[in-house]
């Protein structure tokens, strides 16, 4: 059904001015002369204090927000430098040299372990100097960086550098514990996750992978008043998992007490 449509009707007097924008936008026409008329447009001013209330929650909003997120971050734990920890024997006794090398050696079975310098950072104690009447060979002594008459005690972290794996997952091999020789050492530690071979005589260089990097050894100092050992620093890269070596956790304190770890020795050796 058609309606006829007076001379007023805007479809007629200015289809132009009425179709020229798409079918469905709202447009609101703005008169000939806004000024002259007095007329506001109050679209615009609406959208204008639209932004401006949008500003100011937003700058609101982002100011609780980073302020919870401040609030939000655990603080950054760990110490300022390392400390002169004093190493303590199984029973909670200050450890000497003279019992260490008397009880422990390259052939021993199990594993002795301290945190350093932080209380989430296992270490190997280890003697590697020869047992009694054992051939050369399965031991050694003058090693880099060792302690005590022979040179031989040293101190190495004892968390794989690979995935972090951690002791006893990670272990001290005594010579003919697997035949394989990495490097042609018969003892040295090895990580029973992915075989990664460390040199106990070398700083805990690697001797095979998949881990590229060595073991952070601890630096061991004996008391020569009284035949005590100490750790008190720590050289090579940061323990596995830490942003470096003294963040992470809360300092051991002034002494660290050993554990005897059970090892797991696998001959997964790449
Ligand atoms: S975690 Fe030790 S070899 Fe992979």
């Amino acid at each position: 059904m058609e309606f006829d449509c007076p001379s007023t009707c805007p479809f007629v007097a200015a289809p132009a001015a009425a179709l020229d924008f798409p079918v469905g936008q709202v447009r609101r026409l703005a008169p000939a002369n806004p000024v002259a008329t007095g007329e506001v447009d109050e679209t615009k001013r609406n959208v204008q204090k639209l932004l401006v209330a949008a500003g100011v929650v937003g700058a609101a909003g982002g100011g609780l927000v980073g302020g919870s997120l401040q609030y939000a971050q655990p603080p950054m734990i760990g110490a300022t430098g390392y400390a002169r920890v004093q190493l303590l024997d199984l029973d909670g006794t200050p450890l000497t040299v003279t019992k260490l090398e008397k009880e422990y050696n390259a052939n021993t079975d199990a594993v002795l372990t301290f945190n350093y310098p932080l209380r989430n950072e296992p270490n190997f104690l280890l003697n590697v100097a020869p047992a009694p009447g054992a051939a050369a060979s399965s031991g050694a002594i003058n090693v880099l960086n060792g302690v005590g008459t022979q040179k031989s005690i040293v101190a190495f972290s004892a968390i794989c550098q690979h995935l972090g794996c951690p002791a006893p997952a990670i272990s001290y091999y005594p010579a003919g514990t697997c035949p394989q020789t990495p490097g042609g050492k018969p003892f040295y530690i090895h990580c029973s996750c992915h075989g990664s071979t460390y040199d106990v005589t070398n700083g805990a260089s690697n001797l095979t992978g998949p881990a590229v990097l060595p073991l952070p050894q601890i630096i061991l100092e004996v008391d020569a008043s009284d035949d005590t050992l100490y750790a008190v620093n720590s050289v090579g890269p940061p323990v596995n998992g830490h942003l470096d070596t003294l963040s992470g956790d809360y300092p051991v304190g002034n002494s660290s007490q050993l554990s005897q770890q059970t090892p797991i020795r696998l001959c997964n050796i790449g």
